[in-house]
């Protein structure tokens, strides 16, 4: 069983803890918590077939497969599907031990095209990226303005035909969903706790920060679901 945590006390950030206790229940929390080789078989499985539908939706507007950046890779469950598609992919997280586990998998499914990078490095310097994706994490992120930094470095990471798909919350903030973003961790189910939390977000609030950082819409997917995807370009 994963241990109990709470998100916000201690100095280590609450990705950093849940991928130490349990990294790949914490990914998916719609997987059973015990570790077995069928359930680590199911686990990527379902990273395949949610790296193909992403490629599905994304084909029309691709230009080329050279390289690829995943915000929030996690231990590489849709990284390492991408690196058979793309010449190389750059797996961008936030938790150290994430990026240890996505490069142990890295060599474990044999793909060295693989790297990962901290958040706070220059991933997005050379602006050569044919893709940039992000699946299940920006819904995770309270904080706008680091959502805006986010989608600024991503703006500049895109090479000028690159293409972004960015999968956001953005099911209506009824009652009870405020309601429950005031209440205390301490009140609340594991999967409403602030860091795993979903953040709803309306959707002419990313329309304007899109804006704001130069990239304009494609197409969207699955308006108004927790699984609203936005297909961007850079303008
Ligand atoms: C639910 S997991 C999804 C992992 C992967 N995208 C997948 O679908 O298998 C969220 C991931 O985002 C990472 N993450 C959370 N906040 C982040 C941030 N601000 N920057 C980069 N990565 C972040 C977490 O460490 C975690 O690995």
């Amino acid at each position: 069983m994963p241990q109990k945590l709470d998100t916000q006390d201690g100095d280590i950030p609450a990705w950093e803890r849940f991928a130490q206790a349990n990294a790949e229940y914490y990914i998916l929390t719609s997987n059973p918590p015990e570790s077995s080789p069928e359930s680590m078989e199911r686990f990527f499985a379902t990273g395949r077939q949610q790296a193909d539908a992403i490629l599905q939706e994304s084909a029309p507007w691709l230009s080329g497969y050279g390289k690829a950046i995943e915000i929030g890779c996690g231990v590489g469950r849709l990284t390492i599907p991408m690196a058979n598609r793309f010449a190389r992919v750059v797996g961008v997280d936030i938790a150290p031990t994430m990026l240890d586990k996505l490069r142990a998998n890295a060599v474990r499914f044999e793909t060295p095209n693989i790297e990962g990078a901290q958040v706070e490095q220059c991933w997005e310097a050379d602006g050569d990226a044919d893709f940039l994706y992000s699946w299940l994490v920006l819904q995770h992120i309270e904080q706008q303005e680091l959502i805006a930094r986010l989608l600024a470095r991503t703006a500049a990471a895109l090479a000028p035909t690159g293409i972004a798909y960015l999968q956001f919350d953005t099911r209506p903030r009824t009652r009870g969903y405020r309601l429950r973003s005031y209440l205390p961790d301490a009140l609340l189910p594991a999967v409403w706790r602030r860091g795993l939390r979903r953040i709803r977000r309306a959707p002419e609030t990313l329309a304007a920060l899109f804006e704001e950082v130069g990239l304009s819409l494609l197409c969207a997917y699955r308006p108004g679901t927790a699984l609203h995807s936005f297909l961007l370009k850079r303008r």
